[in-house]
């Protein structure tokens, strides 16, 4: 059992706790209503939580208000799933005093996020992540969203949530496809911030897919930290948090490329790969690094190479769509060493010249 603290000073609790162990999920409302006595509670999750039982391991016999997201995923993340929350909230008589839980991954917790930042001007959320993903990355940093029909997270607010609580059992219903995809945040954690955690990454790889309990708390919390320490220092993406954005230029493109078939984690793997060739071609960092990165992503059984049927020229067109564009050409985040994120001046990302980029998406076939 571990607990952190992350400090965010301009947030509503004016930072939060997190707190990661196995099997607490049955316990965690009791831990909730101590901790938020006076709010009202309300649930979103979607209908995998609920069917696999952990909606009803976590309120037990208590009958709590909820919102089951249906279908699961991706393709209800949109405007009119957060109308049917608020409407749903309404309808419960819930006010300025509600709590939101948001019990589920990545999906649900960036709609939960957003659904709790409008709801009556903004009430406090709490996640609990399910997925590896959102384990890992996205319960953690307060950026919240939905999707337009044109574009991923096209609404949003920044909602630093007022807590965060891990159960790695969770995970144990996760498809397996699913699990591995997610584990790619980490390897972009290790990448950006932490060569010795990019070690213990490769020594423990075998027990974390085994989902031994005990390595799984440390992964989570060694992600935590690392991912709570980039937001406090630029809670709202001014500049140190580009980082996180490691192999998402090229991944965010090659996953919209893909019309979503690969994962995020999948599309971001080879982003990484991506990035790694550009640290190459710009002499910021040597084959080696390149080597056992791509050993360690194969091992975990994601792709390293683009899929034959995507189209480079498309790959291109949906870079310079890429939301942190500016003149049609998003910057990149790149490293020096495993562990050393690459900061010319003080900047967090950097320019890479298209042609180049272009040269890259041609070596990763
Ligand atoms: N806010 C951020 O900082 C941030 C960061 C990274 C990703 N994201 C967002 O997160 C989303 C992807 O996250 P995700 O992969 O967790 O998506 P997800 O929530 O859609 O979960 C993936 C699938 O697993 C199911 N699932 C979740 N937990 C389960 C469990 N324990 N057992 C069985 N099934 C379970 C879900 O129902 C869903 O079908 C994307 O929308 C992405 O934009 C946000
Ligand atoms: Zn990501």
């Amino acid at each position: 059992m571990f607990e952190l603290q992350i400090k965010i000073p301009a947030s509503m609790a004016g930072g939060y706790k997190v707190i990661i162990g196995t099997d607490i999920l049955g316990s965690l409302w009791q831990t909730i209503e101590r901790d938020y006595p006076k709010l009202n509670k309300f649930v979103v999750t979607d209908e995998n939580l609920s069917s696999s039982g952990w909606l009803a391991k976590l309120t037990g016999e208590v009958n709590i208000p909820a919102f089951i997201i249906a279908p699961a995923g991706e393709i209800s993340k949109n405007i009119n799933t957060v109308i049917s929350i608020i409407e749903s909230m309404e309808k419960a008589y819930l006010g300025r005093d509600t709590l939101v839980v948001a019990l589920g991954g990545g999906t649900v917790g960036d709609i939960a996020g957003f659904a709790a930042s409008i709801f009556k001007r903004g009430v406090p959320v709490l996640h609990i992540p399910t997925t590896t993903i959102a384990q890992a990355d996205s319960a953690i940093g307060g950026k919240t969203g939905v999707d337009s029909s044109l574009s991923k997270n096209a609404f949003g607010t920044f909602w630093h949530p007022v807590g965060v609580y891990i159960d790695v059992s969770a995970l144990a219903t996760l498809d397996e496809r699913q699990f591995r995809a997610g584990l790619v945040e980490s390897v972009k954690h290790t990448i950006i911030a932490d060569g010795e955690y990019f070690n213990w990454f490769e020594s423990n790889l075998n027990s974390i897919l085994e989902q031994n309990p005990v390595v799984l708390e440390q992964l989570a919390m060694r992600n935590c930290k690392i991912k709570g320490r980039v937001v406090e220092a630029d809670p709202y993406e001014k500049n140190q948090r580009r980082m996180l954005n490691y192999g998402h230029t090229i991944g965010h493109a090659v996953e919209a490329a893909s019309g979503f078939k690969l994962l995020h984690g999948e599309a971001v793997a080879i982003g990484i790969i991506g990035a790694c060739l550009i640290e190459l071609e710009l002499k910021l960092a040597k084959n080696d690094k390149l080597e056992r990165i791509r050993g360690l992503l194969k091992k975990i059984g994601v792709p390293v190479t683009l899929p034959g049927n995507l189209d480079d020229k498309i790959v291109m067109e949906l870079i310079k769509h890429d939301k942190k564009a500016v003149n049609k050409w998003p910057r990149f985040a790149l490293t020096t060493e495993i562990g050393q994120v690459y900061s010319p001046g003080g900047q967090y990302a950097v320019e890479v010249n298209p042609e180049l980029v272009g040269k890259i998406l041609k070596r990763l076939r």
